[in-house]
């Protein structure tokens, strides 16, 4: 079967990698041309673990490639994913300006019969939109050709989307008539082989249960650190009381971890669409309202933390900053805590020293003002206090002795819970944790 991805990025380089790995003849298509010349020679523009390998072993045995020309890749498939972009805008609404944009390119070159699959995250209604908007441009030409739409989330964690993809908990399809459906399902076929539960649906619902899965996990993890917070404040551990709560099946041990909140590309922008076009639809989200409130306010006050470990005044301090991404394994800096975090730590007058494994690059341009090190220690050195923002591995065993010397004062800020209170205050440091 010939397929097209539509946007090659964390999803849609994955997606295709993916499919051509199953065996699948897949072409990924991108607008940014220095992507696609750079896939090409053999370099893949993200960090996602293994994904490489899987990249180099399927274009050389010939199934996997890359392209700029979106329509002839459109015009060789049978099935045509959407994996393109659908940032926040200001108001939290969905920018659907690069899927609308697929969607009219994808009209214009539709040759026969094809399935059009939205694996993007859109608000409900959007593959109906996007069935619209190639009917449209199919009048417009005077053609006419049939084709089926579909929507099809995709639910892959970063750091582990190769995994996730191949071993997916599930795969949700939503489809309105059998021959798309019928396409999708021989698609996946290697997966029902292994079992995995597929949920078959109608195209709202599908689209809905992507906002609904990110919505919860989001809920988890801000009521989880509104009990950190509380526990801050009577004295309680919020580490046991997470184990506490998450022992009971019903509430499970996952995403129950204080901390400076939610990132990255998904979470953020996702409540706040699903918080928007519920309001739009005459729908208020309160729950969800309130887990965008929370998660923005632990940013704020993970600032005041620090602050507060250095006596309230930064002005002149610098600060040693270990972890930049949103979170381990990814180079991914979009909505990334650390970064407001930083900004909030400059606003106050402090200067920061920090170290990411693999997001400096993306570093340097988000935040020009910061000194980038090359490791851990060198960012500690003369550093007034050193704050643990991203858990990566590498900073789970620092050489605390190392670390105590080559700082100004002996401040430790963990904002992840890595390392153990008692045994970091033993070693002679001023030990400021999440919720404990
Ligand atoms: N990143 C994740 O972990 C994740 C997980 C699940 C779902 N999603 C959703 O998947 C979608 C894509 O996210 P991503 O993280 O892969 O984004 P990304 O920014 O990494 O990649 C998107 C790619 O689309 C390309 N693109 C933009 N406009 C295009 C156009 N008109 N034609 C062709 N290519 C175009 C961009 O150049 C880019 O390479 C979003 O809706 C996101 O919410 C992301």
């Amino acid at each position: 079967m010939n397929i097209c991805v539509i946007g090659s990025g964390y999803v849609g380089l994955v997606t295709g990698a993916c499919f051509a790995e199953f065996g699948m003849q897949v072409v990924c298509a991108d607008v940014d041309a220095d992507k696609v010349a750079s896939l090409e020679s053999g370099e893949i523009p993200i960090y996602e673990p293994g994904l490489d390998d899987l990249v180099e072993r399927n274009v050389r045995q010939g199934r996997l490639s890359f392209t700029t020309a979106t329509p002839e890749a459109v015009r060789n498939s049978l099935v045509v994913f959407i994996a393109v972009p659908t940032p926040p805008r200001p108001d939290g609404a969905t920018d659907l300006g690069a899927v609308e944009a697929v969607a009219r390119e994808i009209g214009e070159s539709l040759n026969g019969y094809k399935v059009i699959v939205t694996k993007s995250t859109v608000p409900v209604g959007t593959s109906r939109r996007v069935r619209d908007l190639i009917q449209e441009e199919l009048d417009a030409a005077g053609k006419a050709a049939a084709f089926g739409i579909a929507s099809n989330p995709e639910f892959l964690r970063e750091g582990a989307a190769i995994q996730d993809f191949m071993r997916p908990d599930r795969v949700v399809i939503g489809a309105d008539d059998d021959a798309s459906l019928g396409i999708l399902r021989d698609l996946y076929r290697p997966l029902f082989l292994n079992e995995t539960p597929f949920v078959i649906t109608n195209i709202a619902t599908s689209e809905l249960t992507k906002y609904a899965a990110n919505s919860f996990l989001a809920t988890k993890i801000s009521f989880i650190n509104e009990m950190a917070n509380l526990c801050e404040r009577v004295g309680a551990d919020v580490q046991l009381l997470a184990r506490g709560i998450g022992l009971d099946g019903r509430i499970g041990p996952k995403f129950l971890h204080a901390g400076p909140g939610f990132g990255g590309a998904c979470f953020p922008k996702d409540t706040r669409s699903a918080a928007h076009f519920a309001r739009e639809v005459g729908e208020s989200l309160e729950i969800i309202e309130a887990v965008i409130r929370v998660n923005q306010e632990q940013r704020a006050r993970m600032v005041d933390k620090i602050a507060g470990a250095l006596g309230d005044d930064l002005t002149g301090a610098t600060i040693a900053v270990l972890g930049l991404s949103f979170k381990p394994e990814t180079d991914d800096m979009r909505d990334a805590p650390a970064v407001d975090i930083i900004r909030g730590l400059q606003a106050r007058g402090a200067h920061v020293r920090a170290f990411d494994p693999v997001a400096m690059p993306r570093a340097g341009e988000l935040l020009p003002d910061v000194t980038l090190c090359k490791d851990a220690y060198e960012a500690c050195q003369n550093a007034d206090a050193l704050v643990l923002v991203t858990e990566w591995n590498q900073f789970r065993m620092l050489d605390v002795e190392r670390v105590r010397k080559l700082l100004r004062r002996p401040v430790l800020i963990d904002l992840r819970n890595v390392y153990e209170p008692g045994s970091l205050r033993e070693a002679g440091f001023d030990y400021v944790s999440v919720g404990r």
